[in-house]
């Protein structure tokens, strides 16, 4: 019998299909902690399929570790950038991942990251639960406006575009920079073009969507964020090392920017020391996708896509397609 082995608990409902496979034997590691690299290598062997999610990394030591009956690795995650992708093409194994069904669930968190940096959300909730707030006063906390204000979003792709549609929502001007310009945006919406350095020197807000790559690999670091206004607030859903967060820490520190909204850290789940104690950064834990909604049809997706390439069939969201032809 073959054998997949899913690395983590995921929603029951989305592995369902997986589980009823008659011809398939389904280890799900019943735990929601990172998995240790040795068990991971160890359970993997002999599979023909395995989900992993964004802190499993695939590369020539699991390709090895896994065997010859490997045919898929399912990527629970719209990102991709814990695999060795050419190294699974080479190995005749498909890497598949999960668009489209959590683009909402995180666009969402980056306006709501917006809101919550630019409107002080952090302090205030400590002084509400303070028990010294003494009323009302016209000087408390004062914030600064979304609406009319300009937005910054690096990365026009699923996520990028969804953020301009919520953005534009809120009256906000959308700039926009991409690897290339994207006129289908363009045509729908009323967003504009920006060379890098013009959209940090522009922007009230920058929100980061784009993929971890060499390319982007610490995109904005100190000399970027010198470009950026002094009352500008950086965002980011999409991965922590596009930010260079030791820079961050100092540019935040010197009031280089007013504050940043992060969801992504460079070596989650450390995060830089210092930046948790300032209070003009409002932190989550890696919560973009983390609806039930979303995170289930993410797991739908990771189930098809094996089943479908164990079964020969047609995979909805394959990265090298080329291996399956
Ligand atoms: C992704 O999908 O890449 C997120 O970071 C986790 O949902």
């Amino acid at each position: 019998m073959r054998r997949v082995f899913v690395t983590r608990r995921l929603p029951e409902a989305g592995v369902r299909g997986l589980l009823a496979a008659p011809d398939l034997v389904v280890d799900i590691r019943q735990r929601d902690d990172a998995i240790p690299r040795q068990e991971l290598l160890q359970r993997i062997e002999g599979c023909s399929g395995v989900i992993t999610i964004l802190s499993d990394r695939v590369d020539r030591e699991f390709l090895a570790a896994a065997g010859d009956h490997l045919r898929i690795v399912a990527n629970y995650a719209v990102g991709f950038d814990n695999i060795d992708l050419a190294a699974c093409s080479e190995a005749g194994v498909a890497v598949s991942n999960t668009p489209d069904v959590l683009t909402n669930a995180t666009a969402d968190l980056a306006m709501a990251l917006m809101l919550a940096v630019s409107r002080r959300f952090r302090e205030g909730q400590s002084l509400a639960e303070s028990g010294s707030w003494s009323g009302w006063e016209p000087m408390q906390l004062l914030g600064r406006d979304v609406s009319g204000a300009t937005l910054g979003i690096i990365g026009m792709g699923r996520i990028g575009t969804a953020l301009a549609k919520r953005a534009q929502g809120f009256a906000m001007n959308v700039l926009y920079h991409n690897r290339r310009p994207n006129p289908e945006a363009e045509s729908r919406m009323d967003v504009r073009f920006a060379e890098l350095p013009s959209l940090l020197e522009q922007s009230d807000f920058v929100s980061l969507h784009c993929p971890l790559s060499e390319a982007t690999h610490h995109l904005i670091g100190a000399p970027e964020l010198k470009r950026m206004k002094e009352s500008a607030v950086i965002i980011n859903t999409a991965r922590g090392a596009i930010i260079d967060e030791q820079a961050l820490l100092e540019a935040l520190l010197q009031k280089q920017i007013w504050g940043a909204g992060l969801d992504v850290f460079e070596r989650e789940p450390e995060i830089t020391q210092g930046l948790a104690h300032l209070p003009n950064v409002v932190m989550l834990p890696h919560l973009g996708s983390a609806t039930t909604e979303a995170r289930t049809a993410m797991a739908r997706l990771c189930s098809e896509a094996v089943l479908a390439v164990l079964q020969h069939k047609k995979v909805a969201h394959l990265l090298n397609p080329e291996v399956i032809s």
